[in-house]
């Protein structure tokens, strides 16, 4: 996610904003700038990679003046380049911008019709020359950005300054974080805290829909009606690593409460009830493709191949495609059968992993199509695809993929409603049933999330255990995988996933009672099945941990503990019953005192063979 940070004060501008970025680098980034403003000019230096090329940059370009705005880009719009990064400006205005617009396509084909010409692809864009637009009409720097926000649909944190009022910063906020560090004769703002905490632990946290303006005798906070908000100032004690972690203990704990968030930012702009559709922005299959495709062959490595499993069933499901999962590093290395009826998916949080690489350039030398679940913008696994769903999870700092796994089930999830309409599987009034489910998901998750101290808990009472056991079946039986590659990965117990009906020709000799066997059991078509095998786990003593749909005691004297699941689609299962799991490897690994973020001899881009 990008950084945004600002300053207006006495002292000179470009060095804090330098130092601020630093301290937001955790969020990832692939460019980075500065504008700063002195004697009624603005000038901006930006450069592409790493913060040191900003800063070497400004050795030989050092920027003057005690007010500025700063910014380092992770790619949503357009590639990470010199003249997509940010700052970005037009006549006397600047802006930086964090988020997504929206409806950015239809206000820069109206703004060049008036004559602006753009110098960059990004979404953000359309700020600078729409408020320069109100500006030039005679409005001011603060009136002229509400006027422009109100016609903005989608998430913004927006810092923006103006040569024509060279004393001022402005800046809006709406579901992209931004905060307010108060100081004596300064101002500064930032995406997150430990920007601040160097020069100041008086903050202002600013909620969706508001404004302010910050001058060197301080700051006003408006909502975009322009009326003023009164805000208690907080005065903030966490340590500067605290911070980067919004308090967590952990990036892996921080990333697992992103999820809610994460997930509205994949289905953002991607889903109409009215038309009961999907909209894919970079899917430019013809219809006649998608009609004839004759397999859908899902390639990924670890966790994203389980997210894949997972779309195997949506996919099947709702485009009544026969859908093939193959681990990346065993299909690169067969005879594949793929041809150019085949639809080829690689699922990828980095975009780098070197056997989803290889997988893809295989299916494609056979004349495949290629769809990429990415979510990172332009990295090679993007670059080399046809087609591409974007996860916008937001960069993942901890090694254990949490927020990437469930918003690739969800741009998979996506993407078998997409097939399904076009190929005439998915009636109207059922694609609309299931879109209005997906729209409620966050909540719904938001919901599950409230289970942590339950299975902190259990944490404590089974952390012990040498090995585990993780059952499920249907769409539940990838989240077996994927809970026991959680809580191995983390916290090096020995544990297993497995498919419950499996269990008797193999694992069932593993079960006594030192054994914690983690049951996936929700209401749903597999349900009666899931019980039996159960019942086999506690006739062998095995302690069960069963998840169940939330009123359901039917387990109660079969199980030793209970984690109850909100009520959700059969379909829509894996996005609730993954988040206690999640819980589970997260304490465990805690309470043992592992490196839970950076796991031994794991790497979170897996770039070698
Ligand atoms: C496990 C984990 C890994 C990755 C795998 C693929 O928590 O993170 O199993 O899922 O290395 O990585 P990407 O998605 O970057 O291709």
């Amino acid at each position: 996610m990008c950084g945004i940070v600002g300053y207006i004060g006495h002292r000179p501008a470009a060095e804090i904003l330098l130092r601020g970025l630093e301290r937001l680098e955790y969020r990832g980034y692939d460019s980075a700038g500065l504008a700063v403003t002195d004697a009624g000019t603005t000038e901006v230096l930006r450069s592409v990679g790493k913060l040191s090329a900003l800063a070497e940059a400004l050795k030989g370009h050092p920027l003057t003046g005690t007010l500025g705005i700063g910014h380092t880009r992770w790619a949503t719009h357009g590639r990470p380049s010199e003249e997509n990064a940010h700052p970005h400006s037009a006549g006397p205005v600047t802006v930086v911008h964090n988020g997504i617009v929206e409806n950015h396509l239809a206000l820069r084909e109206a703004l060049e019709k008036r004559g602006h010409v753009f110098r960059s692809e990004t979404d953000t864009e359309i700020f600078s020359h729409a408020i320069r637009e109100q500006i030039d009409a005679g409005l001011s720097l603060l009136e002229a950005t509400r006027k422009v926000l109100a016609g903005v649909e989608g998430s913004y944190a927006i810092a923006v300054t103006s040569t024509t009022e060279p004393d001022r910063i402005v800046a809006a906020k709406n579901a992209s974080p931004l905060i307010i560090g108060l100081a004596e004769g300064e101002c500064y703002l930032a995406s997150d805290v430990p920007a601040l905490l160097q020069h100041t632990r008086r903050v202002v946290f600013m909620f969706e829909g508001e404004m302010a303006e910050l001058t060197r005798d301080g700051y006003r906070l408006m909502n975009l009606a322009g009326e003023p908000i009164e805000r208690e100032v907080k005065q903030i004690t966490w340590t500067p690593s605290q911070a980067e972690k919004s308090g967590h203990k952990h990036f892996m704990l921080k990333e697992i409460y992103e999820q809610p968030r994460a997930m509205v930012d994949t289905l953002r702009g991607r889903v109409s009830l009215e038309h009961a559709d999907v909209h894919l922005e970079d899917v430019h299959m013809t219809e006649a493709f998608v009609k004839g495709i004759e397999r859908v062959v899902i390639s990924a490595c670890g966790t994203a191949a389980h997210a894949g499993l997972v779309g195997k069933n949506l996919i099947e499901g709702a485009a009544r495609i026969p859908v093939e999962v193959d681990l990346a590093s065993e299909f690169r290395y067969r005879d594949p059968v793929v041809g150019p009826n085949t639809l080829f998916v690689a699922v990828s949080q980095s975009g780098e992993t070197a056997d989803t690489l290889a997988a893809l350039r295989e299916a494609k030398a056979r004349g495949a199509r290629i769809l990429s679940v990415c979510n990172v913008i332009d990295s090679s696994i993007a670059r080399a695809s046809d087609d591409l769903i974007y996860t916008h999870a937001g960069p993942e700092i901890g090694v254990a993929s949490t927020k990437a796994f469930m918003t690739q089930m969800l741009a998979l999830q996506l993407l078998a409603v997409w097939l399904g309409r076009r190929r005439g599987t998915m009636p109207f009034e059922a694609t609309r049933d299931r879109l209005q489910a997906l729209v409620e998901l966050p909540g719904v998750v938001e919901q599950q999330l409230g289970c942590a101290q339950q299975v902190l808990a259990l944490a404590h009472k089974y952390m012990n255990a040498r090995d585990f056991l993780y059952l499920g079946r249907g769409v539940n039986f990838p989240i077996a995988l994927e809970g026991a590659l959680k809580l191995k990965e983390i916290s090096y117990i020995h544990a297993e996933g497995y498919a419950a009906g499996e269990m008797k020709h193999g694992p069932i000799a593993l079960i006594d009672e030192a054994m914690p066997v983690v049951v996936l059991a929700p209401q749903g078509s597999h349900y009666d099945k899931i019980v039996s095998n159960l019942q086999q786990v506690k006739a062998r003593l095995g302690q069960v941990i069963a998840l169940v749909t939330e009123g359901n005691h039917s387990l109660d004297g079969m199980s030793d503990d209970i984690i109850e699941l909100p009520p959700v689609l059969e379909a829509l299962q894996p996005f609730v019953t993954t988040i206690p799991l999640q819980f589970l490897a997260y304490y465990i690994a805690d309470l043992k005192g592992t490196d839970v973020d950076q796991p031994r001899n794991l790497a979170k881009s897996v770039t070698v063979e």
